[in-house]
């Protein structure tokens, strides 16, 4: 059975947690929308045709904010559609899911749903195929209380309150070839500065994201970054990262150490930033966005994209349905992102709805959790205070696509009345035997140790058995004189908490 051991020292803080690293992502995208999240004749909707037990499982996920309205589909939307009557609302074709855009849910309508979950609301412009004024125009309509015939209109339009966003996304993906308007490094540099400068200039305090590389794979990366900073850096506050990671051609144990590739992401554009910024002699520092992250089958989706010819209003795309395996990657990702919280200050599990989301719904039917939820609810839950970087002593194995990767990968946080462990087991097919040494964190009791793990790493839960997986306590655990002990089965997320 592999052995490892983990030290975790009090003073070893790396950053405070912050709450919006646990956001989600929400694209009107497939049924992730409409059929998801919105569904009047839900016999759960309200009177806006919002789905409440929905509702329910989203507060339970913990997500703290939310990025809106896209991704790929922002780059051909024109905002003012989706505000006003709703029965004078036009339909659009979109043309990055060749699909029907009816409109009928917009900013207004979608704040009103944010307010339910009590999160807060990440807007993206469209700067591929608009330009400035439009998002001038969005941003008076959203945020500038009232006396402007924009901001008067969203009151007439039953907001009386503005929507106060803070969070501003230049565009979405701007490298990739499949983005309605895509650029070029320098074209999109130089637009997203503009745009920033004049957004800044109606409000000095908005928080804008400008768009990195969509991939660390994409052959424009690093240079992408560099360029569209060297443009843009005075006036951005974020550059983006997006991450999907899948397993492939049966490489379990590659796909299970995809978190050392996002760190690698993270590191690379941290140093790109920096390297900007010393160049231009500026004190300020521009933080990470990881404001698309999850696992994708993205192969298979591409493959089945080939097939669409009819134009449809929000058709079935996109909908993984989650293994335990990939439950254990994506809680492994989301400890990567607390790991990096001296720069990764905002990130979006991408997304939320039936589109690669955590949660399901079926129309007229229930709303269930895939295996992907609990890591990141349970994880959104327990992590408070400070992160703490844990010296890992663990067996090592080899893989394919990261090279070596430890078999246990570990994260903790530490608050004044509580502390929390993360924890995967990364082996295939042995449970690895823990030993972490928390004397100096001064608690000594286990408030909680839990497990998710399967005999099939590939369980699922669908429609017909929403509850297959779920995780379950870990009587493994002790804690005696500051030693905790513990089993990880294979393929396993453990989350310990301490008070
Ligand atoms: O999340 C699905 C898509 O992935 C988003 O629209 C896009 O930004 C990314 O390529």
């Amino acid at each position: 059975m592999p052995r490892a051991h983990i030290e975790l020292d009090k003073r070893a803080v790396i950053a405070p947690v912050h709450r919006r690293t646990f956001g989600s992502f929400v694209e009107h995208l497939g049924r992730c929308v409409y059929d998801g999240l919105y569904e009047p004749g839900h016999p759960s909707a309200d009177e806006d045709g919002f789905r409440l037990d929905v509702v329910r499982l989203v507060k339970e996920l913990g997500s703290t904010t939310i990025r809106y309205p896209g991704g790929n589909f922002v780059s051909g939307f024109r905002w003012e559609d989706s505000v006003g009557p709703r029965e004078q609302r036009p339909v659009r074709r979109d043309l990055a899911w060749h699909s029907l855009e009816s409109n009928q849910v917009g900013l207004d309508e979608f704040a009103r749903w944010l307010r339910l979950i009590d999160a807060e609301l990440m807007l993206a412009v469209n700067v591929a195929t608009r330009g400035i004024l439009p998002a001038l125009d969005l941003l008076e309509y959203a945020n500038h209380p009232s006396g402007t015939t924009l901001s008067d209109l969203r009151i007439a339009n039953g907001s009386p309150e503005p929507h106060n966003v803070r969070m501003w996304c230049l565009g979405n993906e701007m490298d990739g070839s499949w983005q309605t308007g895509f650029m070029t490094a320098d074209d999109y540099g130089k637009i997203a500065a503009r745009t920033a400068a004049a957004m800044k200039m109606a409000d000095k305090d908005l928080e804008l994201v400008v768009c990195g590389s969509s991939g660390s794979a994409i052959s424009t990366f690093g240079d992408w970054e560099r360029t569209v900073l060297e443009h843009s850096y005075d006036y951005v506050d974020y550059i983006s990262c997006h991450a999907y990671y899948e397993e492939l051609d049966g490489d379990l144990g590659s796909f299970l150490a995809s978190a050392i590739d996002m760190d690698y992401f993270i590191d690379t554009v941290v140093a790109t930033a920096d390297h900007v910024g010393y160049k231009k002699r500026s004190s300020k520092k521009i933080n990470v966005s990881f404001d698309e992250w999850n696992v994708w089958y993205l192969k298979a989706h591409q493959e089945s994209q080939k097939t669409y010819d009819e134009w449809r209003y929000a058709p079935r795309q996109l909908e993984d349905v989650y293994t335990v395996a990939d439950a254990v990657v994506v809680g492994n990702m989301l400890m990567t992102l607390l790991k990096h919280s001296d720069r990764v200050t905002s990130a979006s599990l991408a997304q939320l709805v039936n589109v690669i989301a955590p949660i399901m719904t079926e129309p007229g039917g229930p709303a269930w959790r895939q295996t992907t939820f609990y890591p990141f609810s349970i994880t959104s839950r327990l992590a408070s205070g400070d992160v703490l970087r844990p010296v890992i002593q663990s067996p090592q194995y080899e893989t394919a696509q990261h090279g070596d990767a430890s078999v246990v990968d570990a994260i903790a946080t530490v608050d004044e009345d509580r502390a929390a462990v993360f924890l995967v087991n990364r082996h295939l097919t042995e449970p690895a035997q823990l030993s972490i040494d928390v004397r100096s964190l001064g608690f000594s009791r286990i408030a909680e140790a839990t497990t998710l793990s399967d005999a099939d790493v590939y369980a699922k839960n669908t429609l017909e058995a929403q509850c297959r997986v779920a995780p379950a306590a870990n009587g493994t655990a002790t804690l005696d004189d500051g030693m905790l002990t513990i089993e990880l089965p294979p393929v396993s997320w453990t989350a310990i908490a301490l008070n």
